[in-house]
């Protein structure tokens, strides 16, 4: 078992900035001490990593993935050997992507086939939630089966995309009232699917084809509706922990606020796309080249949608920002889904609501977020707390996961905040994708070393862990319920 030391950096956790050294024993964090503490172990480590002057993080865990997603009669790009070796280079060590059923499916065949995916491929530790796309009597029981034998305790239900994903209120209610009962968290996709394809029906009827229409045929308004809806439905359901993904609008965002200071078990999430990027400066680009930014929730206007009166004043992403400061948004996950642009996203050319949805990002989730830090928006602690600590909480994987202390895994990563990252396809990317979503982006900071369980993974610039190092993650309930 090998024995590494981690000396002169400064650790960072949600509760401080603290100047510690590091000793990793085999795959667990040994011990945590003051600088030259561990002086005496120093000839007996196999390596020494002198971090003078860099950050030293819990490794980065990534909620919300979507590996060979099937989607809009494609794949998802990146297999898990691929996205998991990208998440490792973003300095992410555990990720929780998302089995599929879909409606007429069984949930331990959809289950089945994440596994066998999986299983053997991945380069970092990870775990699954289950989509639910057909709510019935079976998939009402096999979530509880799910949940206190298989290491699964949430489940993804969503209210858009009908025909595909989509779960009426009367569904949703039941899985609901499943979930309160085995102490299961909800994730919810919080759109009002019905009324956007209305919208969008009526928009391709007008000859509105272009990718920015998609941001258009779903406005704020909607996904606030569908959030209420949610938060009124988990209310009903007993005070099933519900937890909004991918969370866009200041509006939706506004609900959780109010649930949660009536002392609701409500946990919402954003992505670094809403929080750094337009639809005028994405989406809204001319010609078809838009349709690399289509995802859903959609990337938002620079201000309030027209139609909708700010209660803030600074836009969503002003309103996102100050979200996570407040804690009513607790996490930043990616939902990685990258699809490429050639023959994927080209699936919608003539027609915005056939291109596949989604944005790769699992890489870069960790140098966007300390984005926020050297913006002023966040400080160090709510950087580490939203993308890692609170991430395994919320999902039942801390102390394992999450933190910088003894008994911990040893999932650690050195940051450097004195060099620069420049994103773009010839410059760090490792994602399957022909494009990317933050093409030219010069970012602060830079990964430099990667550990998962003591093993490293990223080393001066270069992979060096391989396939099959991860470990499927047996998950417990999430630890933020009252
Ligand atoms: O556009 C997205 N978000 N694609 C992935 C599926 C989902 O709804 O999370
Ligand atoms: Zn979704
Ligand atoms: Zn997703």
């Amino acid at each position: 078992m090998a024995k590494l030391l981690i000396k002169n950096g400064l650790v960072i956790s949600p509760t401080g900035v603290i100047a510690n050294d590091v000793l990793i024993d085999g795959e667990k964090i040994a011990a945590v001490g003051a600088p030259g503490w561990f002086e005496s172990s120093e000839q007996g480590c196999d390596k020494v990593i002198d971090a003078k002057g860099k950050y030293v993080i819990p490794g980065g865990v990534d909620v919300h993935t979507h590996m060979e997603l099937p989607f809009g009669g494609t794949f998802a790009s990146d297999t898990f050997e691929t996205g998991s070796r990208a998440a490792a280079w973003g300095g992410v060590t555990t990720i929780v992507d998302m089995a599929v059923q879909r409606y007429g499916e069984n949930v331990f065949d959809g289950l089945a086939e994440w596994h066998r995916k999986a299983t053997g491929e991945c380069a970092i530790d990870y775990a699954f939630h289950q989509i639910i796309g057909g709510v019935d009597d079976q998939s009402l029981k096999d979530m509880k089966y799910l949940t206190e034998h298989e290491g699964i305790s949430s489940f993804k239900l969503f209210m858009a995309y009908p025909g595909v994903f989509y779960s009426d209120d009367g569904q949703i209610l039941k899985a609901m009232q499943t979930a309160a009962e085995c102490g299961a968290m909800i994730m919810m996709h919080a759109e009002n699917g019905p009324a956007i394809d209305v919208l969008v029906q009526q928009a391709l009827a007008r000859g509105e084809t272009d990718p920015r229409y998609h941001s258009y045929t779903r406005p704020s308004p909607l996904e606030a509706e569908a959030t209420h809806r949610a938060i009124v439905l988990s209310h009903v359901a007993g005070n099933v922990p519900l937890y909004i993904v991918h969370m866009s609008a200041g509006d939706a965002l506004n609900e959780v606020a109010a649930a949660r200071h009536n002392g609701r078990n409500v946990f919402a999430e954003t992505c670094p796309q809403y929080l750094w990027m337009t639809l005028e400066e994405t989406l809204g680009q001319p010609g078809f080249e838009g349709s690399k930014w289509v995802c859903s929730t959609p990337v938002r206007s620079r201000d309030h949608d027209p139609h909708y009166i700010g209660q803030m004043g600074h836009g969503h992403q002003g309103d996102l920002w100050k979200g996570l400061r407040m804690n009513e948004l607790a996490v930043v996950s990616t939902d990685h889904c990258p699809f490429c642009f050639k023959d994927q996203k080209e699936l919608g050319l003539g027609d915005f609501s056939k291109i596949p949805n989604g944005i790769g990002g699992v890489e870069h989730r960790m140098e966007l977020i300390y984005q926020g830090v050297v913006a002023g928006e966040l400080t160090l602690e709510r950087w580490v707390e939203t993308c890692c600590t609170t991430p395994a909480r919320m999902f039942g994987m801390y102390p394992q996961k999450g933190i910088i202390a003894p008994g911990s895994d040893a999932d650690v990563v050195v940051w450097d905040p004195n060099t620069k990252t420049k994103i773009g396809i010839n410059d760090k990317h490792h994602m399957n994708m022909d494009h990317s979503a933050w093409e030219g982006w010069v970012i602060d900071g830079k990964v430099d070393t990667v550990f998962s369980r003591g093993t490293v993974l990223i080393d001066n610039d270069q992979y060096v862990g391989r396939k099959g190092h991860g470990k499927y993650i047996k998950r417990g309930l999430s630890q933020y319920l009252v």
